[in-house]
C-alpha cells in the first residue's frame, strides 16, 4: 500500500440503492481504487442495500463486473479484489420499513464491538430523489442520525426539481442533521481539472491583475455532449438541459472563474465566495430571457456512421415533449469585477464533439501596428482550460510564423496534463468519497448554493414551461445545437469557441 491512510477511524458506508447502476458504475469502483492507492481507512466496511434478493457472495460478484468494466484500471486483479469484496456485505433492505433501519443500527453496534471505537457511519443515498425524504426521516426514527460528528448522508443530484422543492428538502434534511453532516454532490466538482481551477487561480500571481473587466472581453462554458439519453428518458424528460445541468455544473464551473480570492482554502470560506457570485448573478426578466437564453431539442440523425434517434423517440420521452436537450444562455455578474462582462454558457446532448470547456477571451490590443495581410487569422488572446476528454490548459497567443515575410497567427502555449503527469488522474468520486470520509465539505454544495442558484433559473424554467417551443425538434445529431445559438453570441460579435484539431485553428 503506497500511502499512509489519511482517515485513521474506521468506517461503515452504508449504500442505498446498492444494486443500481450508479453503485456499480461510480462508486464501488471508486472506493476500490481508493482501497488499491492505500487511502481507504484501516478498518472499513461497505453494506449495499437493495430490495432484490441477493447473498454477500451474489453481490460481491455483481460488483466484480462493474469494476472490471468501469474502473479507470480496467479488470481488477483477483487477489486484490477479493482483499476487497471481504469488506462488502449485503442487506436486504426496504427503503419505507423501519426493521431495514433497525438492521443498519444493529450493524454498527457489531463493527463498533468488533473495532472497539465508534465508526464514522456515511449513508450514501444512491436512488431517485422521490427516496431521499423517507430515508432521511427513517434514519432520523432510528436514532442514526445522532452522531453529530461520525455520522454523514451524501444526496446525490438532482436536489431538488425547482426552487420550492429544493427548500423543502434543505428543511427537511436541517431538521434531521447539521448542515456539516450533509454532502450534498455535484460531481464536477471533484474532477481533477475543476479542482485546479482554484489552484490556477489562486497559485499564480500572473492571473489576479488581469482577472476581471478592464482585460476579459468575455467568458464561455460549455459542456458538449455526444451522447444523447441513453436510458435515463424517464427522469430527463422531467428535467431537461437547464436542471440537469446547469443548475448544478455549468453554474459551479462559473463560480469557480468568477469568484472572489478566498481568505483560506477552508470548505466555508471557498463556499461564500460562491454563493457571493452567484448572488451577484443579474436576475432575468421577460426581456433578458428573450435575448439570452435559448433551448433546443434534437431530432434524428446521424453519428459516427450510426443512425440515432429523435429525442421524442427515446424510451421513456414523451412523444410530443417540450424537454429541452440543450440551453445556451447568457449571464451578467453585477459586481466590480464582472460588470457587463458576458459569461456565455451552454450544453447539450447528441452534439457534435463531447468536450467541456472553458475559454476566456481578453479584451483585443489597443491599436495595431500590423497591417492586415499580414494577418493570416486574428484572434484575440484566449486562455482556455480543458476540462474533458482533454485535461490542459492553453494560453492562445498570437506568433509570427516563421519565414521571411512577417505573417502572424495563432498560437498555444500548453500545459498538458498528460504529457506532464504521465500517472493517471483519480476519478471525481474517488476525491468525493476519500473527502466525505475525511469530513472536508469543499467539493460540496451548501444548501443555500443550490438554492440560489434555482432561484436564478427559476424565472427561464417558468418561462419555458409557460411557452412551449414550436420548433422542436431544432437540431439534428452531430450538429453543434439549434442555430438560434450561434445567433445569441453571433448578435455580440463572438462565436462558440471549440478546441482546434491537431492542435492548429482552422481561422
Ligand atoms: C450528469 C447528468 O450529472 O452529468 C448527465 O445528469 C450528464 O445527463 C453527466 O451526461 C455528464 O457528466 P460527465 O462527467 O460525463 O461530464
Amino acid at each position: 500500500m503506497a500511502k499512509t491512510p489519511l482517515v485513521t477511524d474506521g468506517t461503515v458506508f452504508f449504500i442505498f440503492g446498492g444494486t443500481g447502476d450508479l453503485t456499480s458504475r461510480k462508486l464501488i469502483p471508486a472506493l476500490y481504487n481508493l482501497y488499491l492507492d492505500g487511502w481507504m481507512p484501516p478498518r472499513f466496511a461497505i453494506i449495499g442495500l437493495g430490495r432484490t434478493s441477493l447473498n454477500n457472495d451474489q453481490y460481491r460478484d455483481q460488483l466484480a463486473k462493474g469494476v472490471n468494466q468501469f474502473s479507470r484500471r480496467g479488470k481488477a486483479d483477483a487477489g486484490q479484489w477479493k482483499a476487497f469484496a471481504e469488506h462488502i456485505e449485503y442487506q436486504v433492505s426496504e427503503i419505507s420499513s423501519l426493521d431495514a433501519y433497525a438492521l443498519q443500527a444493529e450493524t454498527i453496534q457489531r463493527y463498533r464491538s468488533e473495532w472497539k471505537e465508534d465508526p464514522i457511519v456515511i449513508y450514501y443515498l444512491a436512488v431517485a430523489p422521490r427516496f431521499f425524504t423517507t430515508i432521511a426521516q427513517n434514519l432520523a426514527r432510528q436514532g442514526l442520525a445522532r452522531e453529530l460528528k461520525k455520522s454523514r448522508i451524501v444526496i446525490e443530484k438532482p436536489f431538488g426539481h425547482d426552487l420550492d422543492s429544493a427548500r423543502a428538502l434543505n428543511k427537511l434534511l436541517c431538521s434531521i442533521f447539521e448542515e456539516n453532516q450533509i454532502y450534498r454532490i455535484d460531481h464536477y466538482l471533484g474532477k481533477e481539472t475543476v479542482q485546479n481551477l482554484l489552484a490556477f487561480r489562486f497559485a499564480n500571481s500572473v492571473l489576479e491583475p488581469i482577472w476581471n473587466r478592464n482585460y476579459i472581453d468575455h467568458v464561455q462554458i460549455s459542456v458538449t455532449e455526444q451522447l444523447g439519453v441513453e436510458d435515463r428518458g424517464g427522469y430527463y424528460d422531467e428535467a431537461g438541459a437547464l436542471r440537469d445541468m446547469i443548475q448544478n455544473h455549468l453554474l459551479q464551473l462559473l463560480c469557480l472563474v468568477a469568484m472572489e480570492p478566498p481568505v483560506s482554502f477552508q470548505a466555508d470560506e471557498i463556499r461564500n465566495r460562491k454563493v457571493d457570485v452567484l448572488r451577484a448573478m443579474r436576475k432575468f426578466d421577460a426581456e433578458a430571457i428573450k435575448k439570452g437564453a435559448v433551448r433546443g431539442q434534437y431530432g434524428r440523425g446521424w453519428l459516427e456512421g450510426k443512425e440515432v434517434p429523435a429525442y421524442r423517440e427515446e424510451k421513456g420521452v414523451n412523444p410530443s415533449s417540450n424537454t429541452e436537450t440543450f440551453a445556451a444562455i447568457k449571464f451578467f455578474i453585477d459586481n466590480w469585477r464582472w460588470q457587463d462582462v458576458p459569461f456565455y454558457v451552454r450544453t447539450g446532448k447528441r452534439l457534435h464533439q463531447s468536450a467541456s470547456v472553458i475559454s476566456i477571451q481578453f479584451r483585443d490590443v489597443p491599436h495595431l501596428i500590423f497591417p492586415t495581410e499580414t494577418l493570416e487569422s486574428w484572434q484575440q488572446n484566449r486562455l482556455i482550460i480543458s476540462i474533458q476528454p482533454e485535461m490542459s490548459i492553453r494560453l492562445q497567443v498570437q506568433a509570427k510564423r516563421p519565414g521571411l515575410e512577417m505573417m502572424l497567427n495563432p498560437v498555444d502555449m500548453i500545459f498538458d496534463y498528460h504529457g506532464t503527469y504521465p500517472d493517471q488522474s483519480p476519478e471525481a468520486y474517488e476525491t468525493l468519497l476519500l473527502d466525505t470520509m475525511l469530513g472536508d465539505q469543499t467539493l460540496f454544495m451548501r444548501g443555500d448554493q443550490v438554492e440560489v442558484a434555482w432561484e436564478l433559473l427559476m424565472p427561464i424554467l417558468n418561462a419555458w414551461e409557460r411557452k412551449k417551443s414550436l420548433n422542436f425538434p431544432n437540431y439534428t445529431a452531430d450538429s453543434w445545437g439549434p442555430e438560434i445559438a450561434e445567433a445569441l453570441i453571433a448578435r455580440d460579435g463572438f462565436h462558440w469557441f471549440t478546441l482546434p484539431v491537431n492542435n492548429r485553428y482552422g481561422g
